[in-house]
């Protein structure tokens, strides 16, 4: 008589072999299931970006470049085309890391994104000591000519003045303001597009979730609409935090740009984990502070219930961002993973942060999946 297996309950060999075949199987369809990426997950709405670092551009690390080339189809330098390393005397320019970063976006069909044409920050020395209009109209010039025009037709998006305004909305007294008062803003969006008349050109800022500081932008668009002078939309930077600001504030400057008519993208989207005694906000990045062990908590790794509130909170983000698809072209995180986030370094060096979704060793995080959820969970 043929035994049935199957209704020999008691026998604890046949049910660890049961067990060790079923997780077999399980496990090979877990690994034969191929998982959606952020880029396809969000591919209806925006493109999804990465700000990148020199070593990632380098490709130093396999999984980190793993994940940029599957999960995002937009990247953003994080440093290396900024005016003192790409400029850094009056006559050479360095473009050893700018080529290898647009190479690389080509190479994978991505956007590619410049940063940063004008910032009064990582700028060449000589810059700060210019004080006739006539030379500095010579050197932004002569940056925007160069560099634009070398990039044209390979830069999809260029950052051409960044971090203009105080927080009131005046106008913040950087040398090319001193020198050339706002018209050192019309001279670079002219300049970026007589020289790549194709690519997008922006405006990029941090805190305009604050109105005031939104307004002053927003008048200077419409000034230089009045002007015909081109200029595609604004970038929003997004370095916040788990707290704040409230998604409500959020809304509202999403709205105000939306009722202006004018293109946005978040383009350098993180959130601290960390206490910020002196409530900071923003990315001044000239504001530095001494550390204390008190304010670096979380030196084992983010404690459960802090991770669960970080993905909540990039849960509620991305559900605003998706409502407003049709108004946002591209979400970009300032940088891939932890690890490479400025944000362990600012406002105090050397802390551990958790900003991204993804962790130090470029794996996803609990986060990734609450972000994931807001368009998976459309489909379920
Ligand atoms: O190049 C030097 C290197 O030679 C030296 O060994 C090393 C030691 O600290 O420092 C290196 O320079 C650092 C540079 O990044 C490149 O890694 C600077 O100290 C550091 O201050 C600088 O920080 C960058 C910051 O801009 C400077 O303003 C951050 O990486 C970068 O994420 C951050 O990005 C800005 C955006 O461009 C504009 N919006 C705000 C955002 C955050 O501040």
């Amino acid at each position: 008589m043929k035994r049935n297996i199957l209704k020999h309950k008691s026998s604890p060999v046949i049910i660890l072999l049961l067990a060790v075949l079923c997780y077999g199987c399980q496990s090979s369809m877990v690994t034969q299931k191929e998982e959606p990426t952020l880029k396809k997950i969000f591919e209806d709405d925006f493109y999804i970006g990465a700000a990148l670092s020199g070593s990632q551009i380098n490709a130093e690390d396999s999984a980190t470049t793993h994940v940029i080339e599957t999960e995002f189809n937009s990247i953003t330098p994080e440093n290396v085309m900024k005016w003192m390393y790409i400029h850094p005397e009056p006559d050479s320019f360095y473009f050893e890391m700018s080529d290898r970063f647009v190479e690389l976006g080509h190479k994978n069909g991505m956007n590619v994104v410049g940063h940063a044409l004008v910032w009064h920050s990582q700028i060449a020395e000589y810059m700060n000591e210019v004080s006739d209009s006539l030379t500095m109209v010579d050197y932004i010039t002569s940056h925007i000519n160069v560099i634009a025009t070398r990039y044209k037709g390979k830069i999809d998006t260029w950052d051409v003045v960044n971090e203009a305004f105080n927080e009131d909305g005046t106008y913040r007294e950087s040398n090319f303001y001193k020198v050339l008062g706002p018209s050192y803003l019309e001279l670079a969006f002219s300049l970026a597009a007589a020289a790549d008349p194709n690519a997008k050109l922006i405006y990029n800022d941090y805190n305009l979730w604050k109105p005031e500081k939104r307004q002053g932008v927003i008048r200077m668009v419409k000034q230089f609409r009045e002007k015909g002078i081109k200029i595609d939309g604004v970038g929003i930077q997004g370095h916040w935090s788990v707290q704040g600001p409230d998604i409500a504030q959020v809304r509202s400057c999403i709205q105000d740009f939306v009722d202006a008519d004018i293109e946005i993208m978040y383009t350098e989207l993180d959130l601290t984990t960390l206490p910020n005694p002196w409530e900071l906000v923003g990315a001044e990045i000239s504001q530095n502070y001494e550390g204390s062990p008190y304010m670096n908590p979380f030196t084992d790794g983010l404690p459960d219930t802090m991770a669960v509130k970080l993905g909540e909170r990039y849960q509620d983000i991305f559900e605003l961002f998706v409502e407003y698809k049709e108004n946002i072209s591209r979400v970009t995180f300032w940088g891939v993973n932890d690890k490479q986030s400025w944000l362990n370094n600012w406002p105090i060096e050397n802390r551990t942060n958790y900003p991204l979704l993804f962790d130090r060793a470029s794996k996803r995080k609990l986060a990734y999946d609450y972000v994931a959820k807001v368009k998976l969970s459309e489909t379920e």
